[in-house]
């Protein structure tokens, strides 16, 4: 096994964090963990089952009565002081995240710090769960509306963003007063443990945060069945999405999806083409490709196409291939195999459908899960890789002419995450940005994802928002008090 070098040791944890326990399975059955760019197993984690949730479901529950009854100052505090950690042990922390999800070193910081500021952002709305106060409806009668924790929360969350994605659900519904049981992904189990390890040491009472580790099926079932579980948020695929939703029903309970997208990246005539390119590599190649607001689609007006094409290409040229711990590295590999071969399928498809490579070429196997980043022209709609999210490094161009076209084109898909466009005129913008179907549109911007802001998609990208104060709303009910007069 090859597991991490870390300033402290203790942060590397192979057991489940439940009631403030570090635990195994009743079963004793364990996942083995690997290195997506060596293949080499780095650890092995506890396989729930139905059971073991079930129990840790009950411990959250107990963990919910003392939290809740808590000010809310008292929980900003003690969120802010679990950021504080966070930052203490971003290197820790980033050293876990490269060797089992395979980011850049320097990029898994960057993601230690951007989970940890979910946690600083939600330590201070916690004390803003403002209510409101309504005119009666009756001579006397006086209407307020409080906001109350829904209750234990469940979050499933994804193996691309280990520690962000479950600190932005984290951060609300502790803010809220919530506890919660944190599923990570089977892939990437060390940073949420990690993250638990903390929380004990900032003293998060028993119960509140708890991590648990196995497949998904049985502890997916388990918590959406449980009439205890009032709140799930899932971070993935929109088909698991959809079966999560489906057996929330059972006990109505609240859901929150973020999905699956198809991100079109406009560049019209007017754009500055730098600032595009700029935006292009910082949404494409963000995580190699491997996040929900990719770029996935670029369409680019005529008279800029041949110039755009060449800039970005040039950008290409500075992108580093390799090992996640290697110096200067800022592409790495892909999560597994399968990541790989859609990447090949989607770059075959466009070439069989007379695309054109102008840099870059996809490895066709006995590479790892390593794929060089690739651009294409001659991309047409119907291509797989415009309606499938590829995950990965591959950029296809699609050529338009009219503005008409490109916002038909962008909204020619079931999703509706984010969306980006380059512009300089002013009338342009607020049209295009109207008409975009998408939750979230980066206009002259590539980076669109901070604590501030709601992030969140429609259509089939999911139900709900993260982070921002509508983040926290999404871990509340809203209670109404009608008090009649005399
Ligand atoms: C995601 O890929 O699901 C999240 C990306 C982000 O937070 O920017």
């Amino acid at each position: 096994m090859n597991r991490p070098k870390l300033n402290s040791a203790e942060l590397f944890r192979e057991s489940c964090f439940v009631g403030g326990e570090w635990i195994n399975a009743d079963s004793g059955a364990t996942l083995d963990v690997d290195n997506p760019a060596t293949g080499e197993v780095i650890g092995r984690v506890p396989n729930f089952n139905a059971k073991d949730t079930a129990m840790a479901i009950a411990e959250a529950d107990k963990g919910f009565h003392v939290w809740r009854d808590m000010t809310a100052s008292e929980r900003g505090d003690l969120l802010y002081r679990w950021y504080q950690l966070m930052e203490e042990n971003v290197d820790d922390l980033g050293a876990i995240m490269t060797l089992e999800q395979g980011k850049p070193l320097a990029e898994a910081k960057g993601e230690v710090h951007y989970a940890g500021a979910f946690f600083k952002w939600f330590a201070e709305e916690a004390r803003r769960a403002y209510g409101e106060t309504i005119p009666g409806a009756k001579p006397g009668q006086h209407i307020v509306v409080t906001r109350q924790p829904v209750g234990v929360s469940a979050a499933i969350t994804p193996w691309n963003f280990p520690a962000a994605m479950i600190t932005r659900k984290a951060g609300a519904a502790l803010a809220a007063g919530c506890s919660m049981v944190v599923k990570p992904a089977e892939a990437t189990p060390f940073t949420a443990l990690a993250l638990a390890h903390l929380a004990q040491k900032v003293g998060i009472p028993a119960g509140v945060f708890n991590v648990i580790t196995g497949q998904p099926q049985p502890i997916g079932e388990a918590l959406t069945s449980s009439p205890v579980v009032r709140k799930l948020s899932f971070t993935g695929s929109t088909g698991v999405g959809r079966k999560l939703m489906a057996q929330c029903s059972q006990n109505v309970q609240k859901v929150s999806l973020e999905l699956g997208g198809n991100a079109p990246f406009i560049v019209f005539d007017d754009a500055d083409l730098d600032k595009a390119v700029e935006g292009a590599m910082a949404s494409k190649f963000r995580n190699t490709g491997q996040t929900c607001v990719c770029a996935n689609r670029f369409l680019v007006q005529s008279g800029v196409h041949d110039r755009f094409v060449e800039k970005l290409s040039e950008a290409m040229k500075k992108l580093k291939l390799g090992d996640g711990f290697e110096e200067g590295v800022n592409q790495s590999a892909l999560i597994n195999r399968a990541a790989v071969e859609k990447v090949q399928r989607h770059y075959e498809d466009a070439l069989g459908k007379g695309a054109q490579r102008v840099a870059g070429s996809v490895p066709d196997g006995g590479n790892g899960n390593f794929v060089a980043p690739v651009l294409l022209t001659g991309v047409t709609p119907e291509m797989q890789l415009c309606h499938e999210e590829t995950f990965g490094p591959l950029v296809g161009v699609i050529r338009f002419d009219k503005e008409e076209e490109a916002i038909r084109i962008a909204n020619d898909t079931p999703y509706g995450l984010a969306a980006y466009f380059y512009s300089r005129d002013v009338h342009r913008v607020w049209r295009v940005a109207d008409a975009l179907e998408s939750g979230i549109v980066g206009i002259n911007e590539g980076a669109i994802s901070n604590p501030t802001a709601p992030f969140g998609g429609v259509k089939a990208s999911g139900l709900g928002r993260e982070g921002s104060r509508h983040g926290m709303e999404e871990y509340q009910e809203i209670k109404y008090l009608c008090m009649g007069g005399e």
